[in-house]
């Protein structure tokens, strides 16, 4: 793609053809699908409908920072509340892979209810070429599966339309600038978001852990690149492990959890070095994930592998 706005017209084009009816669009308020939804929107208007699903698997403050994202881009949308949901689909799933799927279906069923109430046959997704890519097929190892891609389940009676399928990350950035969506450089989020960040068991207490590690490492960046310390990382996160480790409260030791950063830099995500970042940072990042979650994560590692031969998200 070298001009996004040719982009723009030929995808609302197809849009046009490829939607005779009415459409569900699975707006997450990440760059990829809210890209998608305002194509689909500007193409179909009142045809289309953006659902926002709360799966209780997002990052602090999150829905509210997506309500006032769609509200600037001027995308309607539907909030749907549904983490109890998806908190029962995880319920004694540890594997990666069977998370991404169960979180996948839970994702497709929710859409077909929706879509059956507004009357829609087609449900548009963000889907962008490394999500497929990685997601394997005949001639490709899975490296991973996207919930969006292999993780939806067979005989899925929705049919789906990805306008963005063909672009990697830095196209689909130059898509949403020519759309105006604000804030295009915000932080990618996985679609399974804090289920894939939480390694080993999901429940609410381990969310509540990752999703404060997660705020911590954003805030402390965020305040470096502002006090020009760092320059912006491409994308910057917490991983809680699946791992107990000893530390000391007071005077007693005890069984805690720990937590890996992961600061990277890249430019489509296919690949990534760990940000060389300065260790008064690092610290800071440490002693405030410790302190906020007394107990509970006594140990904060920073990740210094590059992609290849590590990925960008642990699992
Ligand atoms: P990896 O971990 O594959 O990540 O190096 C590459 C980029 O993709 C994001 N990512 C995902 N996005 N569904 C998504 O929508 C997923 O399952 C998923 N896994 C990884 C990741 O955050 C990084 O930006």
């Amino acid at each position: 793609m070298n001009d996004p706005q040719a982009f723009v017209t030929s995808a609302l084009e197809q849009l046009r053809q490829g939607i005779p009816d009415r459409a569900i669009v699975a707006a997450s308020g990440g760059i990829d699908s809210t890209a998608a939804a305002l194509l689909a929107q500007r193409a179909l208007g009142d045809r289309v409908r953006a659902v926002f699903v709360d799966t209780g698997l997002l990052r602090d403050g999150e829905a509210d920072r997506v309500g006032e994202l769609f509200r600037a881009t001027g995308l309607k949308y539907r909030p749907v509340e549904a983490s109890g949901r998806f908190l029962k689909a995880l319920e004694g799933v540890r594997d990666p892979e069977r998370k991404r799927k169960r979180i996948g279906a839970e994702f497709v069923r929710l859409f077909e209810e929706e879509a059956s109430e507004f009357g829609a046959d087609r449900l548009v997704q963000g889907t962008i070429a490394p999500d497929w890519i990685e997601s394997g097929g005949a001639l490709r190892d899975t490296i991973k599966t996207h919930h969006n891609v292999g993780g939806l389940p067979k005989g899925m009676r929705l049919r789906l339309v990805e306008p963005l399928r063909d672009l990697y990350k830095d196209e689909v950035r130059a898509v949403a600038r020519t759309l105006g969506i604000p804030e295009s450089d915000r932080q990618p989020f996985p679609g399974p978001g804090l289920a894939v960040r939480v390694h080993g068991a999901v429940d609410r207490d381990r969310l509540r852990r990752a999703r404060v590690a997660n705020r911590v490492v954003e805030e402390e960046v965020e305040r470096a690149v502002a006090e020009r310390r760092l320059a912006r990382p491409w994308q910057y996160f917490a991983v809680l492990l699946d791992a107990k480790t000893v530390g000391v409260t007071g005077d007693n030791r005890v069984h805690g959890e720990a937590v890996s950063v992961r600061i990277v830099e890249s430019v489509d995500a296919m690949t990534a070095t760990a940000a060389a970042v300065p260790s008064e940072i690092l610290a800071t990042i440490a002693r405030r994930i410790t302190r906020e979650l007394p107990g509970e994560v006594v140990r904060v590692l920073y990740d210094v592998t590059d992609k290849p031969p590590a990925t960008i998200e642990w699992e």
